[in-house]
């Protein structure tokens, strides 16, 4: 049987993709945040999953104004990396796990979750850094060491999902997944946040006790969390902080029932600024299993 065995959730910030793609990681504006990762790529290294399903959002990048699915899953065997205006990130593509995503997409489905089935999905920065910040630089000829469920959620254009939505499409998630007959060593991440805007007369906006507050209740009352409006993400965190619901489908994958107890901290960085953006990361494991 495939297991859900951690959940890692981190920004995924498109500059820190050109500071790795460009040799400047360790510049001095750049140094800490990939020192901050440093943790992660060991974590992952020492215990790397057959099979991520990485919880993102597209940037307008294969989907748009014409065509915007709720939540989108990557069912292809194979998908290419976007184009984003400065050409394709020089990283490998990213090799899917059609049997599994064909499996969650039943399973999901017949639990009344409307999911679109993509099966032809260029991912753009919300995958791909997330990927190298985990295992850092990879030849752009090579392949990434685990293959990619891509789970994408509008969080672009209004009305986006609710924070309860996510939680509970996270829960239905880890069902799905150990459902599935294959034994699987499964990890689920969410991307996305923390506090930032992009745009308007609030540009550069970042919360920190807004953040720091999102990762505590992350942790210990997801259900509480999740009751949060969009709104308050928006007034809060900034136009784009509303990113940071994507951790909450990776939160409720860690399935702990009220009274059980709350998922292992493996690691929780915060670091300002990249970019326009609050970077946090976090790594929770199944308090069930050795690592
Ligand atoms: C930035 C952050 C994002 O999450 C994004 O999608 C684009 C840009 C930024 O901080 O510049
Ligand atoms: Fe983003």
């Amino acid at each position: 049987m495939a297991q859900i065995t951690a959940s890692v959730y981190t920004s995924h910030v498109p500059a820190i993709g050109a500071a790795l793609d460009h040799g400047k990681t360790q510049e001095p504006y750049w140094q800490p945040v990939f020192e901050g990762y440093q943790f992660a790529k060991e974590w992952v290294a020492a215990r790397c999953p057959d099979v991520v399903v990485l919880v993102y959002n597209d940037h307008a990048t294969a989907f748009g104004p014409e065509l915007v699915p709720t939540f989108a899953l990557g069912t292809a065997a194979e998908f290419p990396i976007a184009d984003e205006g400065f050409g394709p990130r020089p990283v490998p593509p990213v090799q899917g796990h059609p049997e599994l995503a064909a499996h969650i997409a039943q399973s999901l489905i017949e639990e009344d979750f409307d999911l679109t089935l993509a099966n032809r999905l260029p991912v753009d920065h919300g995958l791909t850094v997330p990927l190298s910040l985990m295992f850092g630089e990879q030849p752009v000829t090579g392949q990434w060491p685990v293959r990619v469920i891509p789970l994408a959620v509008n969080v672009v254009q209004y009305p986006v999902p609710s924070g309860r939505r996510c939680l509970a499409l996270g829960r239905a998630l880890r069902r799905a997944v150990h459902g599935f007959p294959a034994p699987l060593n499964v990890q689920v991440w969410g991307t996305g946040g923390m506090s930032h805007q992009l745009q308007g007369r609030r540009a550069g906006l970042i919360n920190r006790a807004w953040d720091q507050q999102f990762i505590d209740r992350l942790i210990f009352e997801p259900e509480a969390l999740a009751a949060v409006p969009t709104v308050d993400y928006v007034r809060e965190a900034g136009s784009e902080g509303i990113e940071l619901v994507m951790w909450l489908v990776a939160r409720g994958a860690m399935g702990d029932l009220a009274g059980q107890p709350p998922p292992r901290l493996a690691r929780r960085f915060y670091h300002v600024p990249a970019s326009n953006t609050a970077v946090g990361h976090l790594i929770l494991e199944d308090p069930e299993i050795r690592t």
